[in-house]
């Protein structure tokens, strides 16, 4: 049954909340097999799958194709069409491009900072995921956001201002646990935390990190489940072996 808006708010508290990036049809289809809650079509597209430095150079035309690709694989899980740098400048804009993610195929949208642009897109029907912290589309330096008093207290305002201007939910990246747990006590809409500890309400991870398929840096907040670089270079190495050899195709590969 798919997973709906009011199932993942009254998740806050009572069942942790699971959550992962997918990006094409293949991996969204295991993911939903798999009973993950929220499948994120996240702009860190950019960087896993189209080899950009950052998230920066990433555009609606990507995110609307590989959205569609993602919800095209879903059956169950809330998907989740993330608003890449610049596409949501003004409120205009912000509708224009949200309700092209949702025809996409997107069940909300994600946005980072920006509290006035959520509550004008819920008020217009749009369900509003919100994104504070490390937010990869303004932040100049890539370290832990919130560490003094005085940035802590502006994350916990921001988070304020977002639940009351509707998101149905909020990720946390790269904070103190504590002020990760703070702020999910003060809110009343579950926080999903990547690199914000335990005490949010559920976690995500982009899966090309936690598969081990996307090596070129680690963050520590990551856990690989698998290292999938390793599997599929040895799956390469035999194949490319096999052919040099003229192992491959053999007669049960060959038709008669
Ligand atoms: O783009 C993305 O994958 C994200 C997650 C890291 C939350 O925004």
């Amino acid at each position: 049954m798919k997973i709906t808006i009011e199932k993942i708010k009254s998740m806050k508290g009572r069942e942790k909340i699971s959550v992962l990036t997918a990006y094409d049809y293949s991996t969204a289809k295991i993911m939903d097999d798999a009973g993950i809650d929220i499948v994120l079509v996240g702009d860190s597209l950019g960087m896993v799958v189209l080899g950009y430095e950052n998230t920066l150079s990433v555009r609606m035309q990507d995110m609307l194709r590989h959205t569609a690709a993602v919800a095209r694989g879903i059956k169950n899980a809330h998907v989740v069409g993330d608003m890449p740098v610049n596409s949501y400048t003004d409120e205009a804009s912000a509708f224009l491009n949200a309700e092209a993610l949702i025809k996409s195929g997107a069940d909300s949208v994600k946005i980072e900072n920006k509290p006035e642009i959520a509550k004008f897109l819920v008020d217009n029907g749009i369900e509003v995921m919100g994104h504070i912290g490390l937010t990869p589309q303004s932040v100049t330096s890539f370290k832990v956001q919130g560490k003094d008093k005085k940035s802590a207290d502006k994350l916990l305002d921001l988070a304020k201002k977002l639940d009351k201007a509707g998101c149905y939910s909020l990720v946390l990246e790269c904070i103190p646990m504590q002020l990760a747990k703070k702020i999910t006590e003060s809110i009343s809409i579950p926080t999903i935390g990547i690199g914000a500890g335990p005490y949010c309400d559920g976690q995500v991870l982009v899966t090309n990190d936690m598969l081990g398929l996307f090596t070129d840096f680690k963050p520590k907040f990551v856990k690989r489940y698998a290292e999938l670089k390793n599997e599929i270079k040895k799956a390469i190495e035999n194949y490319h072996k096999d052919v040099k050899e003229g192992k491959f195709p053999g007669d049960e590969f060959s038709f008669h």
